[in-house]
């Protein structure tokens, strides 16, 4: 077996977290040593943004070396990944085109495992000790590629009334998901965005902890303008600002996700 886990960063709920929790827990943990391949599966490139300048990440989108290209022409993903400036870390970028994935899919024979063949070599490579792919906030026939290609899936949850709305739909897709890849393993929830202060945050706590047989991190991510600064300068937070709160926080959850997703 593969010592590579890939981990899926999903939600059907847009703006819960996905792409900020994706970026600087592949940071943290590259920081740790740890090798890191992340992959944008999102047409919004917020995860490739994270790491490179915007006129790179145009660059990028309108080359054919990014994810949907790759699923396209059904190809090893080893020849479309890049070096980030940091060590460890590594990047399949993603592209406006992703916006027709879908339409790619369907006439694909087996298509819920097409991702799951073009990132077969990496895997078995052994190169990497974590691939994480930040998810768009659907629920269809990519992210069932997604979710049948990945070991653990993160749920990154704001924590607002309307995270936890549309959570229930989640589960019910994994339901579907599980039928086809049954290994599948809920890592945890991920509380984000959060502001301890309010009782509203006490009461989504409560409301996730009534969730049967699912684990909430420790590691709460609270809100942190530093972490938009850090987004603003193509950054993870905890190398834009070391000491900040939230470096400390994604750190702490990097450090949970690591020692549950090597199982
Ligand atoms: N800890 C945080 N503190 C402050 N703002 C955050 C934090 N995490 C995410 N955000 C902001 O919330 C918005 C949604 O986050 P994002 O990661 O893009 O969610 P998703 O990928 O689920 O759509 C972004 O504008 C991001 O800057
Ligand atoms: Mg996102």
């Amino acid at each position: 077996m593969s010592k590579t886990k890939i981990i899926c960063f999903a939600n059907n709920k847009g703006g819960s977290g996905k792409s900020t929790t994706c970026a600087n827990v592949g940071y943290c943990l590259s920081q740790e040593g740890k090798k890191i391949l992340l992959l944008d599966a999102d047409m919004q490139m917020n995860l490739t943004l994270s790491f490179f300048n915007e006129e790179t990440v145009l660059e990028m989108a309108r080359s054919e070396k990014n994810i949907y290209w790759a699923i396209k022409k059904q190809e090893d993903l080893t020849e479309y990944i890049y070096n980030t400036s940091y060590e460890n870390l590594d990047m399949i970028p993603s592209t406006t085109l992703m916006s027709s994935i879908e339409y790619e899919l369907f006439t694909k024979w087996q298509r819920e495992f097409i991702l799951r063949k073009c990132i077969e070599k990496i895997k078995q490579s052994d190169v990497y000790d974590y691939i994480l792919i930040d998810a768009p906030p659907t629920l269809g026939g990519w992210v069932m590629n997604l979710l049948c290609a990945s070991d653990h899936l993160v749920i990154p949850v704001e924590a607002s009334p309307w995270g936890l709305f549309g959570l229930a739909n989640m589960f019910e897709f994994l339901e579907d998901v599980r039928t086809i890849v049954p290994a599948l393993s809920v890592l945890g929830v991920a509380i984000t965005k959060a502001d301890t202060r309010k009782n509203y945050y006490k009461q989504t706590l409560e409301t996730l902890k009534e969730l049967k047989d699912v684990r909430i991190f420790d590691s709460v991510i609270r809100v942190d303008s530093a972490v938009e600064w850090a987004q603003d300068n193509s950054m993870p937070v905890a190398y834009f600002k070391k000491y900040s709160r939230s470096a400390t926080e994604y750190a702490l959850l990097a450090r949970e996700v690591a020692e549950y997703g090597s199982r």
